[in-house]
């Protein structure tokens, strides 16, 4: 893989460079609540800029269905990339069109434009080859040099991501070259104990990643929405709480699988319920009550980690030499209901492992409950592509990077 130090080295000056980021940012209200997304493609594009070359910078946002919605409009995130930068951004209304086409051909050396979300185009997502290739031809047009730094993205096969970098000069910028470094090494050598922390609302979503650590590491620790279906593998009545039946059947054999692999697979001894979802608009008091993980009652659903489960958790986490964090504890966004993701998070500062807080949401749940982001080892900017990436999978996007 080559690195955008080779490409500073044979230098950029006056090409226009198209970097693929990841500026899916979380926005409440058409607001950005958390720009740790944007702040990490920034040592990228400023390299760039001081390079004098004519950068292009794209992103996908949300999930559109391949139109123009302007509810996933890029245009707060290429404001907020100006405020960074402390320099003026174009910014296009369209992908491809006459509207990027002429933000590109205005650039001067060392100047920046945004195009829009490139899933308003449907052959960004397209499953189908020829209409990927057809929407990577276009983006090719608009740029000499590709540099891939989208990470939060490099697990998905889309155009930008996958076919692009065939048609042009490709390198890694600096984020994908710090998070594959870091991944490296949770996957390769890991110092022991090796403890993991996964949350998160769907137990479909980890499934994969559980299999693999099932092998790997030392102790897995369950919270989030996805312990539920833990909890009912168990046996216990877990009230209205979210729970995936499909899924047991599988739970039920990591369950097992851990046991006979000597892997600690620890669940919540009590949660926090209440009679409904929290309103996250008003975060208006909700009546919250703990119980015990086993007594959880027919009309409560479970919401976070009780206390008694976030000190078990910090005192698993504590001898840790590698820890992995992926997926908030509860319905963190409420604060009657933060408590388990702050201990989590709290046990990780306190520790004095090699700590990868891994995931969108809870690298968000680490900055929103204000945790000084900088004393977490390493925060990954990517959910699903830091999970696929321990799950062993080639991703595409850094395949595409390889070659
Ligand atoms: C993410 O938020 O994990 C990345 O930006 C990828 O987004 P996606 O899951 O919509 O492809």
């Amino acid at each position: 893989m080559k690195t955008i130090d080779e490409l500073l080295a044979e230098g950029v000056a006056g090409k226009r460079v198209f970097v693929r980021a990841d500026l899916n940012v979380p926005l409440a209200d058409g607001l950005i609540t958390d720009d740790g997304r944007i702040r990490a493609v920034l040592p990228t594009i400023k390299a760039l800029v001081e390079a004098d070359a004519k950068v292009v910078v794209a992103s996908h946002l949300g999930r559109p269905k391949g139109a123009p919605d302007p509810a996933f409009s890029l245009l707060q995130p290429a404001e907020r990339l100006a405020e960074l930068l402390g320099a003026p951004v174009a910014f296009a209304q369209d992908t491809v069109g006459p509207a990027a086409h002429d933000a590109v051909n205005g650039l001067e050396p060392g100047q920046v434009a945004v195009i829009e979300n490139l899933r308003f185009n449907p052959g960004e997502t397209s499953k189908d080859d020829v209409e990927r290739g057809e929407f990577a031809d276009q983006l090719a047009a608009l740029a000499d040099i590709y540099v891939g730094d989208g990470f939060g993205a490099v697990h998905r096969k889309h155009a930008s991501v996958y076919d692009l970098p065939a048609r042009l000069p490709h390198y890694a910028g600096y984020l994908i070259a710090t998070e594959v470094g870091v991944l490296k090494k949770l996957t390769e050598d890991v110092k022991r104990p090796y403890v993991v922390a996964l949350g998160g609302s769907k137990v479909s979503d980890k499934l994969a990643v559980i299999d693999q650590l099932l092998g790997k590491a030392d102790r897995i620790l369950i919270g989030g929405g996805m312990a539920f279906t833990f909890l009912k593998a168990k046996g216990y009545e877990i009230g209205a709480s979210l729970v995936q039946d499909d899924q047991l059947p599988a739970v039920t054999e990591y369950v097992e699988r851990a046991e006979k692999n000597g892997v600690e697979l620890v669940v919540p001894v009590d949660v926090v319920t209440s009679a409904g979802f929290p309103d996250l608009k008003t975060k208006a008091p909700s009546n919250p009550t703990t119980v015990a993980a086993d007594a959880i009652p027919a009309d409560q659903m479970g919401l976070d980690i009780g206390p008694e489960t976030g000190a078990l958790y910090a005192s698993k986490l504590a001898d840790a030499a590698t820890i992995f964090w992926n997926g908030p504890m509860g319905v963190f966004e409420h604060p009657d209901y933060a408590e388990g993701t702050k201990a989590v998070a709290q046990a990780l500062l306190d520790s004095p492992a090699f700590t990868v807080v891994g995931g969108g949401d809870s690298a968000a749940a680490v900055r929103i409950l204000g945790f000084d982001e900088t004393a977490f080892g390493h925060i990954s900017t990517g959910g699903g592509a830091s999970l696929e990436y321990l799950e062993g999978k080639t991703l595409p996007g850094l395949a595409a990077l390889e070659d």
